[in-house]
């Protein structure tokens, strides 16, 4: 028998979208039990690291409309974005702004005293609300601040979820580990957001924090919910070298160039309207392509890059606007961006795709819900523009939050299926923490995410992902699958292990999906296929789990206004 808890609603993850839903679900109703479970502490969370902005449209006054943030929106995302998903995510975002303002964000001011928008990639109008460009970190902490004033908030920090518990039908708990002291446990509640972030370190070189792994998508994976979209993976333009930490899009939003070799403002080629501020993909297609071409630089490591040049923005505004990255170039690559252009390329950012939801958030099993990055409800389609997914967060957080909340008042309690707690700690402690082998998990882990580098970059190409599949694979069977600290707190060896085991199963589902699609569509870049075809691939993707391969389903895509053109900028 494992100890037991019981709550009202879990929220796994304490990211944005988790915050927001716990403060909802808070809101809704003071009498149901909230826990918010996280593998990490909450301002360790992969939120605090976003940067430049969130999108929102402020000033309608001065020209900006909601129409044009829904159809910059299904532009950027290549048509495969769910419009009405859209819509609500525009409707919804302006009075979060003011929402969390009113909560204590020190959003960044204009001249006038009124909140400060930037430009960011692929808008018609500037809308990405910043704070410096620490915004996520903000964020953060006045959610963070928030959560404080709710006494049926309870944080379980530093506790891994290893499974999702249903009875097919409805949701009956999850199983977790404490990591301070190893103990198991089973928690039983009546639902479940799922908010465990993006799942970018699948990829090695990753802007993603350390522990950003795909366990929260793997236990929906593995509990029968479909993962949606995943051969969809965002590759952000400007990752500095050698660490791949994120310089924000809001270093080009403020005026920042990018330069090839030979000097040249090289966007001007593929994107002549919007130069630098083109959505991600095309701008990671078009570095690329300079590098294949030979118009890059070297990077001292040896790795091919581009400079993004901030010199003429001089001093004040650098240390004024973007003193994150300022701090960043600084500490990680040794180079003052007002003296030096920075070295760059593009770096896997996020994920399109996540947990299959529809536009409430909820899942096909009853009583669990998904929001922010870990969920697909199709915001952003095949390409996100910058900016959406903090403003993604606070919205199904939001939403999320409160369904739920409504929904454990209604609820009824459902026998527990017990087997599968059992089943869990076979697999788990069977399967991992009592396994045996000679291969090194730390060493399969970088190893296999080479190989999503390598195979399943910006320009993808049959052979190279039907070779990167197999080596996956192949990869997978080694004898990794052992923990050889035995130490029962804090065994990071074993929650190490663990992740690795999710990553090798949401590559595959990667790589499979990004066979499948035979054509280029957003952040997808088939060169054996490029164009769009949306005869047979304006459709989702869905990947359900089986015990030998993803079964993939395909979904429609909703279209409410605008039928899919080509995109040009
Ligand atoms: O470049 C950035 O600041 C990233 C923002 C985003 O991914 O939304």
């Amino acid at each position: 028998m494992t100890d037991t808890i019981e709550k009202d609603l879990l929220i796994v993850g304490s990211g944005l979208a988790g915050l927001r839903a716990a403060i909802q679900a808070a809101k809704t109703s003071s009498k149901i039990r909230i826990a918010v479970i996280s593998k990490l502490q909450v301002m360790r969370s992969h939120s605090v690291s976003a940067e430049g902005g969130t999108a929102a449209v402020l000033f309608p006054e001065e020209g900006d409309s909601l129409e044009s943030h829904v159809y910059d929106t299904v532009k950027g995302s290549d048509f495969l974005a769910d419009q009405d998903v859209v819509e609500r995510l525009v409707h919804e975002m302006p009075s979060e702004i003011y929402q969390l303002e009113h909560w204590g964000m020190p959003w960044s001011r204009r001249e006038d005293g009124r909140i400060g928008q930037r430009n960011f990639g692929g808008y018609s109008f500037p809308r990405a609300t910043y704070a410096q460009d620490k915004v996520g970190f903000y964020e953060m902490q006045t959610l963070y601040d928030t959560c404080q004033k709710f006494d049926n908030i309870e944080f379980f920090n530093e506790w891994f979820v290893t499974s999702i518990i249903h009875d097919g039908q409805r949701f009956c708990g999850i199983t977790a580990i404490e990591i301070s002291s190893g103990t198991f446990y089973t928690i039983k509640a009546k639902a479940l957001i799922i908010a465990t972030g993006g799942a970018g370190r699948v990829y090695s070189y990753s802007t993603y924090a350390l522990s950003s792994t795909p366990d929260g998508l793997d236990m929906a994976y593995r509990a029968g919910l479909a993962l949606k979209d995943m051969e969809f993976v965002q590759f952000h333009p400007t990752g500095i070298l050698p660490s791949g930490i994120l310089i924000t899009e809001g270093a080009r939003g403020e005026g920042g160039y990018l330069i090839n070799k030979d000097g040249e403002r090289f966007m001007k080629s593929y994107a002549p309207g919007l130069m630098e501020l083109a959505p991600r993909d095309i701008v990671s297609r078009s570095m690329m392509t300079e590098m294949l071409e030979g118009r890059g630089f070297k990077n001292e490591t040896g790795v091919d890059c581009l400079k993004l040049d901030l010199r003429h923005l001089g001093d004040n505004i650098i240390k004024e606007k973007l003193a994150a990255i300022r701090e960043i170039s600084m500490k990680f690559s040794g180079v003052d961006p007002s003296k030096e252009p920075i070295d760059v390329r593009p770096v896997c950012h996020y994920m399109m795709g996540g947990v299959h939801t529809d536009i409430d958030g909820a899942t096909e099993i009853q009583g669990i819900w998904a929001a922010g990055e870990a969920a697909c409800n199709s915001t952003h389609g095949a390409n996100r523009l910058g900016a959406n997914s903090t403003s993604e967060c606070i919205v199904w957080g939001k939403i999320t939050g409160e369904l739920a909340a409504r929904y454990v008042l209604d609820a009824k309690t459902s026998p527990f299926p017990l087997h599968l707690i059992s089943l869990e700690e076979k697999r788990i402690y069977d399967g991992i923490f009592r396994g045996h082998g000679d291969a090194n998990p730390y060493e399969v882990k970088q190893q296999v995410t080479d190989l999503m580098n390598e195979k399943a970059y910006v320009f993808r190409n049959e052979k190279d992902l039907v070779d990167g599949l197999r080596k996956v694979r192949e990869l997978k069977e080694k004898t990794w699958k052992h923990v050889d600290d035995k130490a029962s707190e804090y065994n990071t060896n074993f929650t190490n292990v663990m992740e690795l085991d999710s990553i090798f199963r949401i590559a595959e589902v990667i790589l499979v999906g990004a066979i499948k699609r035979k054509e280029s569509r957003g952040a997808h870049s088939r060169i054996d296929y490029p164009a769009r075809d949306d005869k047979n691939f304006l459709h989702h993707t869905l990947a359900y789990y089986d015990i030998k391969e993803p079964i993939l389903k395909e979904s429609p895509v909703t279209i409410t206004k605008y039928q899919p053109v080509e995109r040009k900028y």
